[in-house]
């Protein structure tokens, strides 16, 4: 690669890195905090500065330095950091895709010069929960090549190699789970000069918006709990950093932990983040006023705990949210506050977990890109953000990661040598529905051309994974996963052969569907349809004991319409008989508004959602969620479980959105872009009124209604280049252009 000619990978001297509890100080040297396999006690724990010093005779007419990392970097040239993405480069699917990025640095060059990588483990160096010791590489390294151009047309390459210096930096511990040791007043210590070292990656360019900091969070309340801890609440669950302002003497300590609820009894709790230690450690370098933020790990939390040597003092403290640098695309606010709380955790759900990777959740030891999680909060996700970039590099890595039978492994990035290949309907077929959820949104039909082939070679899974070649029976699923309608939350009721086969008739249409749009041959695959229909049919139409039984049935295609009305009073009848409880997981969930309300039973869909006794959205919400969790019933009025599931930071539930948008507002693209859409609002009392802002390719849609005494006005803004066909209750459809009207 020409960027990187002349260029070598290099790692810390051996006897840098094996320096044993010099380099991991602090925690696993202290005895604080050894975690089990998400921290090895090796040398993950340090954090290099790799420097390399050269002089110009003459000004270049072009500098361009491209980097990479085994791990995460920072980029200095002559000490101004240049990169202000917070987590190059990136997390992908490394062996295959490792990202680089170039910047131009003319600006920065004099005659003498330095450049500084400041690199960390971060997540490929990691042994992230269940994905082997290390996630990608065993050793930190660096790549850097810098290109300068002459006005005479002559080239200069400086590569990284064994002639950069290598120090320990003050980050003496850093980790993507476990957090950092900052001592802020140590000297670079000098190790060696660097090793060349091998590293199979294949390097790609920049794919997806920069990691930032971005929205600041102020203290809400100052607390000392009964145990002694002194907590600073911000008033939000979220992922990021805690950013301090103190006041104290060289050499002082502190230490902030982080965590996202209290137990009942009002203190810090920290459980439900298994082995993640979450634990900023820093010592103040200078007599005075100093600033702490973390570096190369984010947190997941509302709370944090400080603990200060004497002496220290607050002086400010903020929260601030980091992730994707995704632009907003949709805003919905409603008349009721329950409703409008709801829609608010479910952006700070994906706030917190839009970080490089679509990611289950952002707090304890996993913060993997679960496929499931991901699937189902696509369609929420590109409503609330512009996540064409974002989804595409993950689904790159989704495909990148197929097995040879075609199989889909339940996350992505994945790691090869670690977490077991488990190929799980519902997770798997993220491959399918994504592309077109990217497809609809943006109307970029390469999406769909880039992706066939991987959903071509997953039906060709599908067709061999169970025993007949209709029907997916047996395998190892997760099924409706923490639904909680069964005796195990994590082993629910709905019959897994059941839900696999439906997906599998799901993504096969899907896949029917996008080849249409590519203009290929679909004969074979249709033909596969109508047998996959019919097999299903003949073998699970029975099947209705559940809100995810039902709801499959509904709106996956696999009832005739005389059908339908029956299921959907069955299922209506259903969540009367549960008093509007969600007895539903990760696959019922997100459909079950759905199959309620496209099916003649809006009412009932609004008294699910309305419900706030446990299991529900709002019970989440009653119980103080501020962004919904895992398992709906973590705390309810017994207080809090104590589960193995209690992450209260997980999206999948936040699918709920993706109803509030296209059920209650109505509002659905019609075709590709939005160029034209449906608006078939759902009007309802009880929510007083719901508006809705959807930036799309064509402008801005905005859609609203609202519910008086005197009837239901109705609002819609039609951008140029659009067109909307208008379905309003009791009224026949009708087709507007751009303008904005009211009925
Ligand atoms: C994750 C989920 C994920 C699941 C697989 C969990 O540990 O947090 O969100 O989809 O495993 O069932």
């Amino acid at each position: 690669m020409k960027e990187f000619e002349n260029a070598k990978w290099i790692c810390c001297p051996a006897e840098g890195a094996d320096a044993g509890e010099g380099v991991l100080t602090g925690r696993l040297a202290s005895g604080e905090v050894v975690a089990t396999v998400c921290n090895p006690p090796d040398r993950n724990g340090l954090v290099p500065l790799f420097r390399r010093s050269f002089r110009l005779t003459e000004k270049p007419k072009e500098a361009i330095l491209s980097v990479t990392a085994a791990g995460l970097y920072r980029l200095f040239v002559n000490g101004v950091n240049v990169n202000y993405s917070l987590f190059d480069p990136g997390w992908t699917d490394y062996p295959k895709r490792l990202q680089y990025q170039s910047y131009r640095i003319k600006g920065l060059l004099k005659d003498n010069n330095t450049l500084e990588l400041l690199a960390a483990g971060g997540w490929a160096c990691a042994g992230l929960l269940g994905a082997g010791t290390h996630f990608f590489s065993d050793r930190i390294a660096v790549l850097a090549g810098l290109t300068l151009r002459y006005a005479d047309g002559r080239e200069e390459r400086i590569g990284s190699d064994e002639s950069w210096e290598v120090f320990r930096s003050r980050i003496r511990f850093s980790h993507i789970y476990q957090g950092e040791d900052i001592d802020l007043g140590a000297e670079p210590e000098y190790l060696g000069h660097a090793v060349e070292t091998e590293l199979d990656a294949k390097l790609i360019p920049q794919e997806k918006e920069p990691v930032t900091a971005r929205e600041i969070l102020p203290l809400r309340r100052e607390f000392v709990t009964s145990e002694g801890d002194r907590v600073l609440d911000f008033g939000q669950n979220l992922a990021g950093r805690v950013c301090l302002t103190v006041k104290g003497r060289k050499g002082a300590r502190i230490i902030v932990r982080h965590a996202e609820t209290l137990d009942e009894k009002g203190n810090f709790y920290v459980k439900n983040l298994r082995t993640a230690a979450q634990r900023m450690e820093y010592v103040l370098g200078k007599d005075g006023v100093s600033e702490l933020k973390p570096v190369f790990t984010v947190q997941g939390f509302r709370y944090a705990a400080v603990d200060a040597e004497e002496g220290i003092g607050i002086l400010k403290a903020e929260a601030v949210a980091v992730y994707t640098g995704m632009k907003r695309t949709g805003v919905i606010s409603c008349g009721n506050e329950k409703i409008e709380r709801l829609c608010d955790a479910v952006l700070w759900n994906l706030r917190s977990n839009f970080l490089e990777v679509p990611t289950d959740c952002p707090q304890r030891d996993e913060r993997l890109g679960w496929l499931g999680d991901a699937e189902v909060f696509a369609p929420s996700a590109a409503f609330l953000y512009d996540v064409k970039n974002f989804y595409r590099c993950w689904l790159r890595d989704v495909a990148s990661g197929q097995r040879e039978d075609g199989g889909i492994p339940a996350i992505a990035p994945y790691n090869r040598a670690g977490y077991p290949f488990r190929v799980s309907a519902a997770w798997a077929d993220a491959i399918t529905v994504v592309p077109h959820v990217l497809h609809e949104n943006y109307g970029d039909r390469s999406v769909l051309e880039e992706f066939y082939p991987s959903m071509l070679r997953y039906v060709d899974y599908l067709k061999n994974a169970g025993p007949v070649e209709e029907l997916w029976l047996g395998g190892n699923h997760y099924g409706d996963w923490l639904a909680l309608d069964g005796l195990d939350p994590r082993n629910p009721k709905t019959s897994k052969d059941m839900i696999a086969s439906a997906y599998y008739y799901h993504s096969l249409e899907l896949t029917v569907c996008a080849g249409k749009i590519l203009g290929k041959d679909t004969a074979e695959l249709e033909a596969l349809l109508a047998r996959v229909r019919k097999a299903f049919r003949e073998r699970f139409l029975g099947m209705r004991d559940s809100y995810a039984a039902l709801s499959l049935l509904l709106c996956f295609g696999l009832l005739e319409e005389n059908e339908k009305a029956e299921a959907a009073r069955e299922l209506a009848d259903m969540v009367e008989r549960n008093g509007n409880r969600l007895l539903a997981g990760v696959v019922g969930a997100p459909i079950v508004l759905q199959a309620l309300s496209e099916n003649g039973y809006a009412n009932k869909a609004y008294d699910l959602l309305l419900e706030e006794g446990v299991p529900s959205w709002l019970g989440m919400l009653r119980y103080g969620a501020t962004t919904l969790w895992e398992r709906l019933d973590t705390f309810d009025e017994n207080g809090m479980k104590d589960i193995r599931n209690a992450s209260l930071n997980h999206y999948m539930f936040g699918s709920v959105l993706q109803w509030l948008v296209e059920g209650a507002g109505g509002l659905k693209a019609e075709a590709p872009g939005w160029s034209s859409f449906v608006w078939k609002p759902l009007p309802e009392k009880r929510l007083g009124s719901l508006r809705i802002r959807k930036d799309c390719p064509s402008g801005r849609i905005e859609a609203g209604w609202s519910v008086t005494d005197g009837g239901v006005r109705y609002a819609l803004t039609v951008p140029d280049g659009a067109k909307a066909r208008i379905l309003l209750p009791g009224k026949e459809a009708f087709f507007r252009g751009p303008g904005s009207y009211e009925f």
